[in-house]
């Protein structure tokens, strides 16, 4: 659980990085329509989240570091009976004040009134520029409106966007921001071992979608993203959704899911023989791509590269392609014209965190930024096997991917979903 202070350490470490002359503004997510009169589930925007741990839409936070008092300002929705009997409690404005620890809260109503008044004195305005279009187009017309009253003389000259800012800070996890991706991490673990032994001849996609939805919704938490259920050549559509048809008796399922615990992702992928028993060549290419794995993991370390363990298992899974005969060439030159992209088409992780693919740069001047104590990465290498003439008849239509969610330590990297079987063995001993 993140609490109020830690919340407000964020905010204000923001302030402090944003400078006296700056004014920030951000938004909460706005509703999505799903169809006819009824919505999507409400899901608050990351970032915002990040800074409030208020998940109510209609609402805008305003930051003005320079100001004396009154610095961190919340604009939502009012308390109203009515409403809140059909929808549910609503913070108000006291609540933004108390809970959040706002130094002031108004209605959302006002803000078109109250905020181009806030601006004077600001020099730069930071938002997320081009996150929302119509808050962009507020504030810019905001910023015209002060301007215009005072000749242009008034008012914030530079918009800057706030991207790098807040999502250099996001990138580090504090220990309860880890404590929450662990918490993500078991639960969505536990949920990946009860599909794997679920699963049996005779099931479908969906029924192993349940296990899983079933394990998440036990503990109040929700799919951090689209699951990923993909009997057979299913696998090898990337972000194949349909989750809907009969396994193969004699194939494999690839499930990649993980849920969020207080808005904190996990990421998982798991690849298993729908009988309980892999064939040989199926084996064959499940050790190479878990070995793969097993020289990524070695690489997230602080210091080294963000991009070496992608380099890794590149290497790996190229240099076990030409063992199958299923590449042929030289290693090096395989690799410098990215051959393996037949079968490895996808990159070998990304950050995680609020979003499943986190923010934060990748590179920074030019290079591949360096991993850092308590960043946290997916490590998920994948062969993906068309059904091309020149392919031997028994690597044909299978897909693998194995993923699992490393936390950068002070040396040894730590898998926080270590708890889902991962040898072929093991999870042939659960299966069983
Ligand atoms: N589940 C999305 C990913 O693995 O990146
Ligand atoms: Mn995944
Ligand atoms: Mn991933």
């Amino acid at each position: 659980m993140i609490r109020a202070e830690e919340f407000a350490r964020r905010r204000l470490r923001l302030m402090e990085e944003a400078g006296e002359q700056a004014m920030v503004v951000l938004a909460a997510a706005p509703e999505a329509i799903r169809n006819g009169d009824s919505h999507y589930p409400y899901r608050q925007d990351s970032d915002f989240f990040y800074l409030t741990g208020f998940a109510e839409p209609d609402a805008v936070l305003v930051l003005l570091p320079g100001r004396e008092k009154a610095q961190q300002l919340m604009f939502c929705r009012e308390r109203n009976p009515e409403r809140e009997r059909w929808d549910g409690p609503r913070l108000g404005l006291e609540g933004a004040r108390e809970q959040l620890g706002m130094d002031d809260a108004f209605p959302i109503e006002d803000l078109d009134e109250i905020l181009p008044g806030l601006m004077e004195g600001c020099e730069r305005i930071y938002h997320l520029v081009g996150k929302d279009l119509q808050l962009d187009q507020r504030i810019i017309g905001w910023r015209n409106r002060l301007r215009a009253a005072h000749k242009g003389e008034r008012g914030p000259g530079e918009l800057v966007s706030l991207e790098h800012l807040l999502h250099e800070q996001r990138l580090i996890k504090s220990r309860d921001e880890l404590r929450c991706m662990n918490k993500a991490a078991r639960i969505s673990a536990t949920a990946m071992t009860r599909a794997m032994r679920r699963c049996q001849a005779g099931a479908s996609e969906a029924d192993l979608m349940a296990e899983l939805l079933h394990e998440y919704h036990r503990h109040s938490c929700q799919p951090a993203y689209q699951p990923i259920v993909a009997g057979g050549d299913n696998a090898l559509v990337l972000h194949y959704i349909a989750n809907n048809r009969a396994l193969p008796d004699d194939g494999l399922v690839l499930i990649d899911a993980g849920c969020e615990f207080q808005g904190y992702a996990a990421d998982i992928s798991r690849t298993f023989p729908v009988s309980g028993r892999f064939s040989p060549a199926q084996r064959e290419l499940y050790d190479l791509v878990l070995a793969a794995q097993n020289a990524a993991i070695d690489q997230v370390r602080p210091g080294r590269p963000f991009e070496a363990y992608h380099e890794a298992a590149v290497r790996t899974l190229t240099a076990g392609l030409i063992e199958l005969g299923l590449l042929s060439g030289d290693l090096d030159q395989l690799i410098e014209n990215q051959t393996y992209r037949r079968f490895y088409m996808h990159k070998t992780g990304h950050w995680l965190g609020l979003d499943v693919h986190d923010v934060g740069d990748y590179r920074l001047e030019g290079q591949s930024r360096v991993l850092e104590k308590n960043m946290v990465v997916t490590v998920e290498p994948g062969l993906y096997i068309g059904y091309e003439d020149d392919i031997p008849e028994q690597w044909r239509g299978i897909g693998i991917r194995i993923e699992d969610d490393i936390r950068v330590t002070g040396d040894e990297p730590e898998n926080l979903t270590r708890s889902v079987p991962r040898l072929a063995d093991e999870i042939e001993a659960v299966m069983r």
